[in-house]
């Protein structure tokens, strides 16, 4: 158990939320709430709102966050912006193959392994979810499949970059459902994705990684969720659009 080894992180995932005038009002209802917070802070935003949300942080404890990156540094990929275009504006974080990506727009394991290299490449810290579906938890192939994502998508990260790696859990099924794992369930698999940490770099590398939770976590369940021994922050969709309710996490992970 050494929870103390590492930084507990709390990150808002916007999603497709948020006009630039919508952002910097809702960062300016978060930003007090969490002035003192004892974890990490973040806030990943839809890529338009990023500037807005910069300025807005700017000598703050909150960081900023993108939702997604490609791989290449540039290039004909209409629509796609890359890892170098984000450190270039400021942006500190990337959430990398988010379950709406890899359900909505055809991420595969090989793609989110690119964009994880392409970010650290490019100075950036990831925020790499992995996660089951329904029907795989039924099967009992929970632990094996997060532990292959893992595996996949850090293959040719060194022990040194995974210092700039956050894992986030999140069973798909918990994701904008309302239905929350359970804090065991929870704590189960953050468990099993530092196990296959401790496989590919070593114990103490795997002790001072962050491994998120996410999936309706809120308000109420926040608390005891980041209670675990094994789960060191959350990643938080719907809640990170309510200031007070973002704050309570931030508060209770403080506190966890
Ligand atoms: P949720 O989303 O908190 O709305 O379930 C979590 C996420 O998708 O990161």
């Amino acid at each position: 158990m050494n929870k103390a080894l590492r930084k507990a992180v709390i990150a808002g995932n916007w999603k497709m939320n948020k006009t630039p005038a919508e952002a910097k009002e809702l960062l300016e209802g978060i930003l007090p709430l969490v002035k003192d917070a004892g974890c990490d802070v973040i806030a990943c935003v839809p890529f338009v709102d990023l500037q807005t949300a910069l300025e807005v942080t700017r000598g703050t404890n909150v960081k900023i966050g993108a939702e997604n990156c490609h791989w290449e540094k540039s290039g004909a990929y209409t629509g796609e912006i890359s890892a170098e275009m984000l450190t270039a504006m400021g942006v500190e974080y990337v959430i990398i193959g988010h379950s709406e990506r890899r359900t909505y727009f055809g991420e595969t394991d090989v793609t989110v392994q690119k964009r994880v290299r392409a970010a650290l490449d490019a100075g950036l810290t990831v925020i790499l979810c992995v996660g089951e579906y329904l029907e795989q938890r039924e099967q009992g192939i929970t632990d094996e499949l997060v532990a292959m994502q893992t595996k996949i998508a850090l293959g040719g990260v060194s022990k040194e970059e995974l210092s700039r790696v956050i894992i986030a859990y999140e069973p798909v099924w918990a994701i904008g459902t309302g239905r929350t794992a359970t804090a065991q369930q929870a704590n189960e698999v953050c468990a099993v994705i530092r196990a296959t940490l401790a496989g590919l770099y070593g114990k103490d590398a795997a002790d001072a990684t962050t491994v998120q939770y996410g999936g309706s976590m809120n308000a109420g369940n926040a608390a005891e969720l980041l209670a675990q021994p094994d789960v060191d922050g959350g990643l938080i969709g719907g809640a990170s659009l309510k200031p007070a309710d973002f704050a309570k996490i931030v508060s209770a992970a403080t506190e966890g």
